[in-house]
């Protein structure tokens, strides 16, 4: 184990937070057991008390200690895609603090699939919650920059793990009696899930980011600069001939427009590069002081469902 991890550990036994690598997005993390640790989450991120939190475990035995009556489909779930970008619903633990759930009967647990976090989680005597590291409604962090640039002074130690691989959250499932559902989208796609279990899987069409925060809208993970979704570039670039105007595309059709910069998710339109590039992108392109960003949408297949979710999401109007 390296010392950075020995500080992190040092920190979190001391109900301290700490950022906080994944292969989704950076998350800020508190010791699952401590009320006062898990306090500090909420005020740091400035994140409204009824928005509950992601409980993070190093190994499926750990389960046990968060949840109870584990379903057979969710064991098969978690033993297919952990470690990794799946979070499941589980009833909670009666000893579980009701902070984590904000009330709830369920309990929202993955295992991430990065080795320092891994690492990390497997010498803790307690499982840790982490929300994405940014400020409440600010774009997720996709890298230890982008954590600074949301939380500012108030940035906790960070554990440097690089970019974050997959770069998009992970894929929440639940069991609704009979029924499995998809609570938000991301990086694992509802095909793979419907392959695991051999039944169909629906979108549940009141998203948990939506339904678990009542009084927030749908608008979410939200640049600072005026932004808008599209499917025709061309068209909305004439509308807006007069601005300064940041285009994010997923086709190398629009490199010659007269847009001030184009960036580009992926240059082999590989959907998963897109996905990764996603955050970083809507970060470069927030700090230019344009006067609008316009995303052309993906293909609504796969993974790019769940990043057009999150380009919508992060639309002005
Ligand atoms: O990829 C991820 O999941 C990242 C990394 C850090 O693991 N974490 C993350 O956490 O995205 P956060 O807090 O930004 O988003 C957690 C989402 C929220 O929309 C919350 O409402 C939902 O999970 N959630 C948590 N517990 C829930 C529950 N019991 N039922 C329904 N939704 C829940
Ligand atoms: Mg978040």
């Amino acid at each position: 184990m390296n010392t950075e991890i020995q500080k992190a550990i040092k920190l979190l036994d001391n109900d301290d937070l700490v950022v906080i690598p994944t292969e989704t997005v950076y998350g800020l993390a508190a010791n699952a057991y401590s009320e006062k640790a898990i306090e500090k989450i909420f005020k740091t991120k400035n994140r409204p008390a009824n928005n509950p939190l992601i409980v993070h475990i190093g190994r499926i035995e750990d389960l046990s200690k968060v949840c109870k009556n584990i379903p057979k489909r969710a064991l098969q779930l978690a033993t297919h895609f952990w470690p990794g970008p799946l979070t499941i619903l589980f009833e909670k633990a009666d000893h579980l603090s009701p902070k984590i759930t904000a009330g709830k009967t369920t309990v929202a647990v993955r295992i991430p699939n990065h080795p320092t976090t891994l690492t990390l989680l497997n010498h803790l005597k307690y499982p840790l919650v982490a929300p994405s590291a940014n400020r409440s409604n600010h774009i997720s962090p996709t890298s230890p920059e982008h954590v600074t640039s949301s939380l500012g002074t108030e940035t906790p130690f960070i554990l440097d793990g690089g970019f974050c691989s997959r770069g998009i959250e992970s894929t929440i499932v639940g069991f609704d009696g009979n029924t499995v559902k998809i609570y938000r989208l991301g990086a694992i796609e509802k095909e793979e899930i419907e392959r695991v279990l051999g039944c169909d899987v629906v979108i549940s069409n009141n998203t948990s980011e939506v339904t678990v925060a009542p009084g927030m809208s749908a608008k979410h993970y939200a640049p600072k600069t005026a932004f808008i979704t599209t499917q025709n570039i061309e068209k909305e670039i004439e509308k807006y001939s007069n601005k300064k105007i940041g285009l994010m595309c997923f086709s190398s059709k629009h490199l010659n427009t007269n847009a001030v910069i184009v960036k580009q998710l992926t240059l082999e339109e590989d959907m998963k590069q897109a996905a990764a590039n996603l955050y970083k992108i809507m970060h470069e392109l927030d700090q230019l002081n344009l006067d609008l960003i316009i995303a052309e949408l993906m293909p609504n297949i796969g993974i790019g469902i769940s990043i057009n979710d999150r380009l919508i999401r992060a639309s002005s109007y």
